[in-house]
């Protein structure tokens, strides 16, 4: 066997840890992704062997494997290789192993690995053409079939993935996060999808019954203070605290109440003051317990607190579990202008879980179905496919799980993946910002009291679709099925609101300008989004008018 001693071990007691009995740590993943790497690297630091199925291949068929592929054929490589690989998955002394890339194209093999914890390592497309050029694999000789390779697998990696790493260099911040997910209370459901940033990254579990195993999730025995909203404490605040007591203390809760009126720099200072009081120091976590409100406040605070301390967010709402939990944007409203004065502030820990969302009201349920659009448009392919067959979004749905899950999954993803490479919103982060030019004008312009988040984003998807095929062309088809699948999902799709005067001032408040000028995001179609656009005023002027109600019920 052809087997990598690992170096500088830390005990079979943490590769026990690591993975549930019997469990072993399985690395999957495309060609040129780092695998064989990632097992020795975990091997090393479990103190385990770790062993490469492509390597005990070639030491068994007597040649290397692109040589049998040419000779033999895909087919008889793949049978060759499930034998090797169901073996391996049942041999006793193996605990750490990397597959192939192919692997996972097996039913028997991927029945298989559900028993034990999968970690998935994604890579740059390209940079896994170039690396498997010089490696000469047989199913890299043409790039186009490369890549379409690549897209059918990334499907197969996921269905059996309970970790999700954006690249093998992540792996050695991400392994004691990994481990987690073989702890005690960790529901086998739980996914664990790391968010890479400029100084580390950060844990994000998403699952049924996360809030319940917290304590079990959580990294350290740091003091934990919370802040919630009023209605969230009163439904999860005590299940959040009793799980996390497992492990660290939580001298208090502070509460502030529902909604936006929350989001001002007065409640901060209340927040902080009451923090200061309790006696929070900066070796302690803030935890955020609350929908987009909360996270945005809480983080806040948590960003400026003694000048910045520990965050950790537990969203509760749909807006807040696809989207505003991660990425590290917080802030307050002025009066005048939404989250005019704020601080990246990224979080330590994210847990996510779905079935927090049965208590939400169905209004709000509905209002993150917007959020969830946003981000499908912007993803594209299977996101957006799997967005325009959501049943709609109903309390009894929320229970149920698999779809809404998935396409939580699916639209944290997307967002960690473009703030991973643009943290700071120099470029194309910006894309985020897709429809929410309009939204934030019509929130502003009728003080925060009209419109939830998720409805005004909802008028500015449509604003911003029937801008795009104005300016770039976009397929009529796109905004006609947002237009549909908003209306599906309840959600406004015309409005009787401010006159579009008004709303172009606050649109010209909304801080996506640059050097006095309006910077929109634009979509050419979904998943190719067109940031730094510049519309004529006219433009915007009809497309706002096109939603007035009176309009929209004569088209
Ligand atoms: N930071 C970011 O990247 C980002 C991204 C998107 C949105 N946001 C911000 O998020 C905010 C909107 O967030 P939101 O839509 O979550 O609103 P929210 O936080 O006000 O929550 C909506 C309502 O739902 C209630 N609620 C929350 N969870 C509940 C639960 N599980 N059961 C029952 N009731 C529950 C709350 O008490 C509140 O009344 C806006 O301020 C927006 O600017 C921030």
């Amino acid at each position: 066997m052809a087997k990598v001693r690992g170096g500088q071990a830390v005990g079979k007691a943490a590769a026990a840890a690591a993975t549930p009995k019997g469990a072993k740590l399985v690395f999957i993943g495309f060609m040129g992704a780092g695998k064989s790497m990632a097992a020795r690297r975990a091997g090393e630091q479990l103190g385990e062997e770790a062993v490469d199925s492509d390597s005990l291949l070639e030491d068994e068929l007597g040649e290397p494997i692109a040589s049998f592929f040419d000779r033999h054929g895909e087919a008889a490589f793949r049978e060759r290789e499930e034998a090797l690989v169901l073996k391996l998955l049942e041999h006793r002394g193996t605990r750490v192993i990397a597959l192939g890339g192919g692997a996972v194209e097996s039913v028997r093999v991927r029945e298989r690995l559900a028993e034990h914890l999968c970690v998935y390592l994604d890579v740059d497309p390209e940079l896994a053409w170039k690396r498997s050029q010089e490696s000469g694999r047989p199913l890299a000789r043409r790039r186009d079939q490369f890549l379409a390779l690549r897209g059918r697998r990334v499907q197969l990696y996921e269905s059996v993935a309970r970790a999700l790493l954006p690249a093998a260099d992540t792996l050695e911040q991400a392994l004691p996060a990994v481990a987690k997910l073989a702890e005690r209370g960790v529901p086998a459901s739980t996914r664990l999808l790391w968010a890479r940033t400029e100084t580390g990254g950060y844990p994000v579990y998403v699952g049924p019954g996360v809030l319940g195993a917290a304590g079990s999730l959580w990294p350290d025995e740091s003091r934990c203070f919370i802040v919630a909203d009023e209605r969230v404490q009163s439904l999860h605040g005590e299940r959040l605290a009793t799980s996390l007591s497992e492990r660290a203390s939580v001298p208090t809760t502070v509460t502030v109440p529902a909604g936006e009126r929350s989001k001002t720099l007065a409640e901060a200072e209340r927040v902080m003051s009451a923090l200061a009081r309790a006696g929070m120091e900066r070796s302690d976590t803030l935890v955020a317990l609350g929908g987009g409100v909360v996270g945005d406040l809480a983080g806040f605070c948590a960003a400026t607190y003694q000048r910045g301390v520990r965050l950790a967010q537990v969203p509760t709402t749909l807006v807040a579990q696809v989207d505003s939990a991660y990425g590290g944007k917080t802030g307050v409203d002025l009066a005048d202008a939404k989250n005019y004065v704020g601080a990246f502030h990224q979080p330590a820990l994210v847990l996510a879980d779905p079935t927090l969302l049965s208590t939400l009201p169905e209004e709000e349920l509905r209002a993150g179905f917007s959020e969830v659009l946003k981000t499908a448009l912007i993803a594209g392919g299977s996101l957006w496919q799997r967005v325009q067959e959501l049943e709609p979004l109903g309390q009894e749905f929320a229970r149920e799980g698999r779809p809404l899950i998935e396409t939580i999954e699916g639209c944290v993803q997307t967002k960690l993946a473009v703030v991973g490479r643009d943290e700071l919103d120099l470029g194309e982060r910006a894309s985020l910002n897709l429809g929410h030019t309009f939204a934030h004008a019509l929130e502003a312009a009728t003080g925060y009291r009209a419109y939830r988040h998720g409805e005004a984003v909802a008028l500015g998807l449509l604003v911003t679709l029937r801008l795009s095929e104005h300016e770039l062309g976009l397929d009529a088809f796109v905004r006609e099925r947002a237009d549909e699948l908003l209306r599906r999902h309840g959600l406004p799709t015309s409005f009787a609101g401010p006159a579009t005067e008004k709303l172009l001032d606050h649109a010209a408040l909304d801080k996506k300008r640059r050097g006095g000028r309006l910077s929109l995001v634009l979509l050419h179609a979904p998943g190719d989004v067109a940031i730094g656009c510049e519309a004529t005023e006219q433009a915007l002027r009809d497309a706002i008018e096109e939603l007035r109600a009176d309009r929209a019920a004569a088209r």
